[in-house]
């Protein structure tokens, strides 16, 4: 009999993976953007939606904001597209100020070639994809990218409430990232919240975009606080 000491084990969980905070700009006050920006510099990336009122049925802002923001900031700039056909624009941003771009497979009918493009641009390239499209429909990119985003809403509207069933998509994404042996960030946007944020981080998330939650109430700094003591013991730290 093999004795309980080296009997085989449960797959014991890595060390903690630090998460990355990325504060939408959606919520907040752009009569105060520099302030704004300011309230949340201590957050790890500003998050950026840029909205066409195509791909999705609202629209935001565009180039003129994004360049602001860089210039108003110096955090990194994490552009969410959601547009029809990213890669007319890809250059637009990059030269507006983006760091990383993150582009929808439902966008585009060339999603490896956005990326690439993204890439060429020298910018960090970004997949996501809608609550309703299968996990499938981005992982032949996966080992192309540096941040795969798990849309927990519908892209379109700040302030909604989170889909529960995200937190699985999120685990079998850090799963298949795991397996290829990337280093990707696997981010989660839409919904995100002090109640759901631990939850997200054990799944394998390893950065949270929350819009509502950080600046809905009393302010950025505060908002982002909240949210980075509700990852708790080893998560918490600023990545
Ligand atoms: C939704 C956007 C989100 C949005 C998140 O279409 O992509 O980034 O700003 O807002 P909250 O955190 O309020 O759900
Ligand atoms: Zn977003």
């Amino acid at each position: 009999m093999i004795p309980e000491t080296q009997l085989p084990s449960e797959p014991q969980p890595g060390p903690p993976r630090a998460v990355k905070l990325a504060p939408s700009l959606l919520a907040c006050d752009f009569t105060r953007l520099g302030e704004e920006l300011q309230s949340i510099r201590g957050a790890d990336w500003a998050h950026v939606d840029v909205m066409d009122g195509q791909f999705v049925p609202n629209i935001s802002f565009g180039l003129p904001i994004l360049a602001a923001a860089r210039r108003a900031s110096g955090l990194y700039m994490d552009v969410h597209l959601m547009i029809e056909s990213p890669e007319r624009y890809l250059r637009d941003f990059a030269e507006a100020g983006a760091d990383g771009m993150t582009v929808h497979v439902e966008a585009t009918r060339h999603i490896h070639r956005a990326v690439q493009l993204i890439r060429e641009l020298g910018k960090n390239a970004g997949v996501t994809l809608n609550p309703g499209t299968p996990l499938e429909a981005v992982r032949p990119v996966l080992g192309d990218v540096d941040t795969v985003l798990v849309m927990s809403v519908n892209p379109g509207f700040g302030g909604q409430k989170f889909l529960p069933q995200s937190v699985e998509r999120v685990r079998t994404l850090r799963r298949w990232l795991d397996e290829l042996g990337s280093a990707a960030t696997l981010q989660v946007d839409g919904g995100v919240s002090a109640a759901n944020a631990r939850a997200l981080a054990e799944a394998g998330a390893t950065c949270l975009v929350a819009g509502s939650a950080v600046f809905g109430q009393d302010g950025g700094a505060a908002g982002l606080e909240r949210l980075r003591s509700s990852l708790g013991a080893g998560l918490g730290e600023r990545a």
